[in-house]
């Protein structure tokens, strides 16, 4: 499955992507799991033991995904100093769109002010970052963009089931963004989007699902989940998918400075870092106070490591994440 597409040998590309820029946004709205205690038999002690989980972010009735893809895009722009009217290509990542269509990057696009560009939503669930980190890295190394926002936007609480404790306790809303323009590969040095590896096996769709959609049923849905059958494939599937995205860039893993997981749970982090022999300071670690925000969590934990100044210009850095699918995957980049 996985080896035959690894083992494509593509011919070198003219133009390499590199990161220029990140940004994030979470409502204002803290919940504790001390609030949650008030609405659900649950315990901090039982959350924060299973899964470290402190608190998570919760959008207010105004906030969107696409609100808050906005504002994260907004500041990802701002960081890398690059004008909207620039942007030539928006992908944003995400399970929870504000509307089935048009794509939350077009209604990002809009708020934003960006002139006609390419825009579309990549929907891997939690791994939808690294999905469309991938797909922004390939076309902007063919050449058909210039200039990319890469967006993870989330409002998961609005397919949780509050009556759920199993499910209820784990999730939060947000957004993360980077911008990433395309050099010539023969200017960008030892800088850029240096490898990825994706994969996906629908036939576990059942572990980890949203049990409505426009096609079947008409409603909205909401999240359903068999936790421990995907924590069983979790540590095995991410541990695969880092060995194999350094293999492919000829990198070893104790080269690569920041490990920035998808925090879906505290014990999955420890379990891929003891699997792969990780430093533990060298991983990112928000769960305690994001929850999960599927495709947000990622560019989430990055901009947090970056802005309290872990990761800087010339690291190397590894993305990971695992979600419904499932699917799963990693890209490693150069600052
Ligand atoms: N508060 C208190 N008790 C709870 C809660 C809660 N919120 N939820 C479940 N329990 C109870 C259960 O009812 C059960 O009680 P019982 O023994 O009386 O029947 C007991 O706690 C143990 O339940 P388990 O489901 O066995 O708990 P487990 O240790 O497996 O932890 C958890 C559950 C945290 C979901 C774990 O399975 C897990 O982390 N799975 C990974 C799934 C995950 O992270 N998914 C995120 C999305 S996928 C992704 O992003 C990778």
């Amino acid at each position: 499955m996985t080896q035959s597409t690894d083992q494509l040998i593509m011919p070198p590309m003219p133009w390499r992507s590199v990161f220029l820029g990140s940004g994030a946004m979470t409502p204002s709205r803290i919940v504790t799991n001390v609030e949650l205690e008030t609405m659900m038999d649950t315990s901090d002690a039982w959350i924060q033991e299973r899964t470290g989980i402190a608190q998570r972010a919760i959008a207010g009735p105004l906030e969107t995904t696409a609100s808050l893809g906005a504002e994260a895009a907004r500041r990802a722009l701002a960081n890398a100093s690059v004008s909207p009217d620039a942007i030539d290509l928006i992908i944003c990542a995400t399970a929870t769109p504000d509307r089935t269509f048009p794509a939350t990057a077009a209604l990002i696009q809009a708020d934003l002010g960006i002139p006609v560009a390419i825009a579309f939503d990549v929907q891997a669930v939690c791994s939808g970052f690294v999905y469309a980190m991938s797909v922004a890295d390939a076309m902007l190394a063919s050449g058909q963009a210039k200039t990319a926002l890469v967006i993870g936007a989330e409002t998961f609480s609005r397919i949780l089931d509050w009556s759920d404790r199993t499910t209820a306790v784990l999730f939060g809303d947000g957004a993360g963004a980077m911008v990433l323009g395309a050099v010539a590969s023969a200017q960008a040095g030892s800088r850029g989007v240096l490898a990825h590896a994706l994969r996906a096996d629908g036939r576990q769709a059942d572990l980890l699902y949203v049990d409505g959609g426009p096609s079947q049923g008409g409603r909205i849905g909401k999240l359903k989940m068999q936790g421990q059958a995907v924590f069983r494939h979790a540590v095995g599937n991410i541990s695969e998918a880092i060995s194999a995205c350094c293999e492919k860039a000829g990198v070893k893993v104790s080269d690569i400075d920041w490990f920035v997981p998808h925090q879906a749970n505290r014990r999955i982090l420890d379990g891929v870092a003891r699997r792969m022999g990780l430093d533990d300071h060298k991983v990112v670690t928000t769960v305690h106070q994001h929850g999960n925000t599927s495709a947000a969590s990622v560019p989430l934990a990055f901009e947090v490591a970056r802005q309290d100044g872990r990761i800087c210009d010339g690291d190397l850095v590894l993305l990971e994440a695992m979600g419904g699918g499932f699917t799963w995957g990693a890209s490693l980049i150069r600052l």
